[in-house]
């Protein structure tokens, strides 16, 4: 979320209304001194509740206590001792990208897992550490973890919303991305740039009249995902994803074949390694035309760096899937020792998306793709 957005306001009234139902709530800040605009926003909500000696502040602690035994308490990521030992029902980190991975991962989610508790990660971003790595899974995940951004101007305060204007005239344009628009703007060490750029908009769910498609598939190994890539081959244009996982390879193969059928391709490129070859052997048996590619490092090498031309180059397009977008941003490349490239996505994450567009991409470049027309 971008600055002056209400992240602080809206952790603030979940914390309070968890704990006035009974639950433990830890909301934890960069440092001490971060704690004092919610500490004071707390202490307001509450006053009623204190008057009428339903709850029990104390401001050297900065904890709150309420009779059905819930309790609120302010602590701060610098000194993570002030959590260790403790269990929660909540926690909220306000500014999570200014506390370091450590005591989010050592110090602070323990806690939770005693009650199998929650966190919620609010902050505006900075670059691509680990509350970016964060954002992506729950993009991708979406269902254990999930993500939201919004820029500052969706506050409804007028006055917010003009200082984010001025911001955008005045202020150079990365902090203006990341502070007013929360975007994830660190470019260092970027594989893929220009990726916004290369947007058209949202996918298409059917094909449209004249135009001719192929499909690049990354198929999976039991925990990854099954991605295709359906492509309008005059365009350039990556039209439309389908990504799936955990699903036997039966019940794979007539998803892929539904595909093939609905875009009426004229060719589907399946990756062959292990896993992928039975499939590319079935489907080619049910008289669709399969094309199969072997990833080995060279080749994958060979691809990443066609894609990554692609985009630098302007002439790639792909939908606005945050997925896909999320991986590509994330995509690391690390130079070996004999000057090749290992390119993988961060430990932990997904690549399956870019992937399946780096090896369709590929194929449409390739000589002796063979061109339709009506
Ligand atoms: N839902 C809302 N409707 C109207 N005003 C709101 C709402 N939520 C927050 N505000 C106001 O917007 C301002 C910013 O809120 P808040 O401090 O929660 O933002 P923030 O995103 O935490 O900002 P920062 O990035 O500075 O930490 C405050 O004046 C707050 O009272
Ligand atoms: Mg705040």
């Amino acid at each position: 979320m971008g600055r002056r957005w209400g992240k602080t306001v809206l952790g603030g009234a979940i914390s309070l209304a968890t704990a006035a139902n009974g639950g433990s709530v830890a909301w934890i800040v960069p440092t001490y001194k971060n704690g004092r605009a919610l500490w004071r926003f707390a202490e307001n909500v509450v006053a009623p509740l204190r008057k009428a000696k339903l709850a029990t502040v104390n401001k050297a602690e900065r904890t709150i206590e309420f009779v059905g035994g819930g309790v609120f308490g302010i602590h701060s990521a610098d000194n993570e001792d002030s959590v260790r030992g403790e269990s929660f029902d909540l926690v909220i980190l306000d500014e999570a990208a200014r506390i370091s991975e450590t005591a989010w991962t050592d110090a602070i989610q323990p806690t939770l897992a005693d009650l199998d508790g929650d966190a919620i990660l609010i902050s505006t971003p900075r670059g691509r550490n680990w509350f970016w790595q964060e954002y992506q899974r729950g993009i991708s995940d979406g269902v254990y973890q999930k993500s939201w951004t919004a820029p500052s101007s969706a506050n409804p305060n007028k006055r917010i919303q003009n200082a984010a204007q001025r911001a955008k005239e005045h202020a150079n344009e990365l902090t203006y991305r990341q502070e007013w628009l929360g975007e994830f703007v660190d470019a260092e060490g970027l594989i893929f740039r220009r990726v916004q750029d290369a947007v058209f908009g949202e996918m298409l769910d059917a094909p449209e009249k004249g135009k001719q498609y192929s499909a690049s598939v990354d198929v999976a190994a039991s925990v990854d995902f099954t991605v295709v890539t359906v492509w309008d081959d005059a365009a350039k244009k990556a039209v439309y994803i389908d990504r799936f996982n955990r699903v036997d390879f039966p019940v794979l193969e007539d998803r892929l074949a539904a595909v093939y059928k609905r875009w009426n391709l004229h060719s589907m490129i399946i990756e062959s390694n292990s896993i992928g070859q039975p499939v590319i052997d079935h489907l080619g048996a049910r008289g669709l035309h399969i094309i199969p590619f072997t990833t080995t490092s060279a080749s994958k090498q060979k691809i990443i760096q066609g894609l990554q031309a692609g985009f630098e180059n302007g002439e790639i397009g792909i939908p606005d899937y945050p997925i896909l977008i999320g991986e590509l941003l994330s995509f690391e490349g690390k130079r070996n020792a004999s000057g090749t490239f290992a390119y993988s996505a961060p430990s932990g994450m997904h690549d399956d998306t870019v992937m399946s567009l780096a090896i369709g991409w590929d194929s449409l470049n390739s000589a002796g793709v063979i061109l339709w027309m009506d």
